[in-house]
């Protein structure tokens, strides 16, 4: 029973996801993640960012686990995903909200479908359906289109359809894998403020692969940088309640004796 205290004792910590030691190698060629060791809190924002081949898609195949790790432990929202049985798979995933670079929107189904569809995965009541799924699309401005065939729509658009299919079923945990990657700079932005809306109004844990440096740097969120596997980098967490940090005394300005306080 260790590992399920294991577990229990990262929600107890409010860690949404940890990860340890983690590698994962395809054939015996060179591994594609090695020895990552990574913690994401409840309500952050994380970025994952690297060139191509760094490892970043592998990374979040294996927190969604649609992937196994060769070696090493993942426990994400009080799963342990070495252990987790078969049967628990669904629940696990309920929990989880994701999104792709090309949409992966049904095609012969319009906008209203798409969406209420990961409601019915979860056997959600009819009767409660159509408010979640209006709901989502009216958080991401698509309310009016609801009839709207998804071919006929731009990328932008059925990228809020993906992000409401993704968010209807209010997970406690999104992951995105080049969300923006098919979209022009402007159409990227307004998707990228969108998903910090999520994390800022309702809590939900974001981890957003990306190797827009752009929006990266614009951003202010915490950065992970991959390369050839590795995790190279980590700007560490950032408290998602503070507010102000340029406000701030640098640490240098302040002398022994300390701050004078003005009364
Ligand atoms: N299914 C697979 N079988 C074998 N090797 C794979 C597989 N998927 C990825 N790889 C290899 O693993 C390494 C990491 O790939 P991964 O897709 O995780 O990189 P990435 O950082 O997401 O790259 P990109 O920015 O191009 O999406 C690469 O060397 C890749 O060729
Ligand atoms: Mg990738």
């Amino acid at each position: 029973m260790a590992q399920s205290n294991r577990a229990e004792e990262l929600r107890a910590e409010n860690i949404a996801v940890s990860l340890r030691d983690v590698s994962k190698m395809y054939s015996r060629e060179a591994p594609a993640v090695t020895n990552a060791d990574f913690e994401v809190h409840d309500g952050e924002f994380v970025f994952i960012t690297g060139e191509t081949g760094s490892g970043k898609s592998t990374l979040l195949k294996m927190i969604m686990h649609e992937l196994k790790p060769t070696s090493g432990e993942i426990n994400v929202l009080g799963f342990d995903l070495n252990r987790i049985r078969h049967g628990k798979i669904p629940k696990f995933r309920r929990n989880l909200g994701i999104v792709f670079q090309d949409f992966r929107l049904l095609r012969d189904r319009n906008v209203y479908e798409n969406v209420a569809f990961a409601q019915r995965i979860i056997q959600v009541p009819g009767k409660d359906i159509r408010k979640n799924v209006l709901d989502a699309l009216d958080m991401v401005g698509l309310a009016d289109k609801y009839k709207r065939k998804v071919t006929q729509l731009s990328g932008g658009e059925q990228q809020r359809v993906a992000l409401a299919r993704a968010l209807v079923n209010k997970p406690l945990l999104l992951l995105a894998d080049e969300p923006t990657g098919n979209l022009d700079a402007d159409t990227a932005w307004d998707i990228m403020q969108l998903i910090e809306r999520v994390n800022e109004i309702f809590g939900t844990t974001v981890i957003v692969v990306t190797h827009d440096r752009g929006i990266v740097s614009r951003m202010h969120k915490r950065v992970v940088e991959m390369k050839q596997g590795e995790i190279i980098s980590d700007s560490g967490e950032i408290d998602p309640y503070y507010e102000g940090y340029d406000e701030l005394p640098d640490y240098q300005d302040v002398d022994a004796d300390g701050y004078e306080y003005e009364e």
